[in-house]
């Protein structure tokens, strides 16, 4: 975890997540991006990953304006071997990664039974299975230093049944009962299992966008409950966040 508030206390002009190392999927747009530049901005070094060259690029040049060290690696993290790669590169070149954001995901609407066994599989393996794979990578050097933060993104969709929801919400209420579990596994070992849920949010993800933009969640608004839960005091644990728009968009 960025045990944060107890170094900042002792040296006041330290950034207050100096010396974490945070991995971010899917960091390359969107709420991905979003998090990792405000992890960037409070201090931490940031490795991100997505299957996109261009948009990768993009970000990790964004990042790398902060000042602080940056790693990008394309890599599918439905893929195991690609994924234990990714987080022995991280390491190897960051250091040992204290926070793990899980927020690469993809949408599919439209009801289940119109849907392919494969429509099934990409979306399941890409919002639920990546999350087992790449915090099974993780966890191991973190239980080893008995610290850690791991932040899953979810949605409302993980918590509420829709029409033309079949696919995601299923991905997503898997996401919001492994992470519930995880959090009791890792508890005893000072890692903290959080989970976000945000509403609907203007990103390139959301094919229709709000009727009024203004009112919408904005990606940095999950990157702000992520700041929340990295920075609370390391015997405090948000498990988990809803987040919403204040006024209906
Ligand atoms: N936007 C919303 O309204 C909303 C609301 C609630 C929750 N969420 C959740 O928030 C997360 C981020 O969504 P977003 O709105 O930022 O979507 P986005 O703009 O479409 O970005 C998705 C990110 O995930 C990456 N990604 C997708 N599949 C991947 C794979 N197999 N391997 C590696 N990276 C992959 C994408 O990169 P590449 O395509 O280059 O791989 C991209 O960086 C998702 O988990 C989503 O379910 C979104």
């Amino acid at each position: 975890m960025g045990s944060i508030s107890r170094t900042n206390d002792k040296n006041p002009g330290q950034k207050p997540l100096s010396g974490a190392v945070a991995l971010v999927t899917g960091g390359s747009r969107g709420i991905g991006r979003a998090i990792a530049q405000r992890l960037a901005g409070l201090g931490a070094s940031v490795a991100i990953c997505g299957r996109d060259r261009a948009a990768l690029a993009e970000s990790a040049a964004l990042l790398e304006k902060s000042g602080t060290q940056v790693f990008s690696q394309l890599a599918d993290v439905t893929q195991a071997s690609e994924v234990t790669n990714l987080v022995a590169k991280t390491e190897a070149d960051l250091g040992a990664i204290t926070i793990l954001v899980n927020n690469a995901g993809i949408g599919l609407f439209g009801p289940a039974h119109e849907k392919t066994e494969a429509d099934w599989d990409r979306v399941l393996d890409t919002n639920l299975k990546s999350v087992f794979l790449v915090s099974r990578a993780v966890v191991p050097s973190m239980i080893r230093r008995g610290a850690g933060d791991i932040i899953n993104i979810s949605s409302l969709a993980g918590k509420n049944a829709f029409a033309n929801g079949g696919i995601y919400c299923a991905s997503k209420w898997g996401v919001m009962g492994l992470s519930g579990c995880m959090a009791e596994d890792l508890r005893e070992h000072g890692i903290r299992v959080s989970v976000i849920c945000p509403g609907s949010v203007a990103t390139e993800f959301s094919t229709r966008g709000p009727k009024d933009p203004s009112k919408a969640l904005i990606a940095e608004d999950v990157a702000h409950a992520v700041e929340s839960i990295v920075t609370q005091r390391p015997q405090s644990f948000l498990s988990e966040i809803h987040l919403r728009p204040l006024r209906k968009p």
